[in-house]
């Protein structure tokens, strides 16, 4: 079903450094994003709770976000044995039971969901999701809904459309923004950015998000952040 291009942990290697250098200088807000994070976590979860991070990457943003909450919990996935490695270093500072998952999310949804033996309070996923094509979203967000805990949240960060904007011309716009705002970047940093922003984007609209989330009975969304540059959003899907 896959018919888009995959990242590979070598992929993962030649992009990171620079990736690193936007969460340096914060260019996607991941600072804003992680004081939401935390503040839903601990208004939400006075009790214990369990989360399963899809592409946690090196996790970076969601150790920021569970210090001083109640999670008992944590499992990670990422296709990178790279990325998983730094996460378990990050995650170091968290105390709490941890698993980390070398693997494809939707394959590791589909077990998970198949062997009904676990399931979470918070699935979240930040700056990944739209990696996959809509039929993949579709069957994502499916198997997150068996995956739930009652009264569970779907925790959605990403980039998104605006309606009526088209993938062509959100790539365009998401690229200007980098050539204007991104300037402790090097003209190399830009290059690889925007290459795979080109080759591996494809951001849906809040609409879409919607009707697929409420396709599969989740009862409410709600956007908790927007970025200054309007090109991702802080999405919490409740079921
Ligand atoms: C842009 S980074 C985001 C990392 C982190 N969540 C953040 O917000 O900074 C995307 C991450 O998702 C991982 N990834 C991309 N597609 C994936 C897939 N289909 N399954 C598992 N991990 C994936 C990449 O290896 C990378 O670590």
């Amino acid at each position: 079903m896959n018919n888009l291009p995959t990242q590979s942990d070598d992929y993962f290697k030649k992009n990171w450094v620079s990736y690193e250098k936007v969460l340096t200088n914060n260019y996607m807000e991941h600072q804003e994003i992680a004081g939401v994070l935390h503040k839903l976590l601990t208004d939400y979860f006075q009790k214990p709770f369990s989360l399963l991070e899809l592409g946690c990457g090196d996790a970076s943003l969601t150790v920021q976000a569970l210090l001083d909450t109640n999670i008992t919990d944590y499992t990670g996935i990422d296709l990178s044995a790279t990325a998983l490695a730094i996460a378990q270093r990050n995650m170091a500072q968290i105390q709490c039971r941890q698993t980390f998952i070398q693997d494809d999310i939707s394959t590791v949804l589909e077990e998970l969901a198949a062997s009904q033996k676990q399931s979470f309070d918070v699935i979240m996923s930040s700056f990944v999701v739209h990696h996959l094509n809509l039929a993949q979203k579709d069957r994502l967000i499916e198997q997150i809904s068996h995956l739930l805990k009652n009264q569970g949240i779907f925790i959605l960060i990403d980039i998104v459309r605006q309606e009526e904007e088209t993938q062509e011309q959100y790539c365009q716009r998401y690229s200007e923004n980098m050539h204007q705002n991104w300037t402790e970047l090097s003209s190399q940093d830009i290059s690889i950015i925007e290459n795979h922003v080109y080759k591996y984007d494809f951001p849906e609209t809040q609409a879409t998000l919607y009707r697929l989330a409420q396709k599969h009975n989740f009862i409410r969304l709600e956007c908790l952040y927007k970025d200054t540059s309007n090109t991702a959003q802080f999405l919490c899907i409740y079921n």
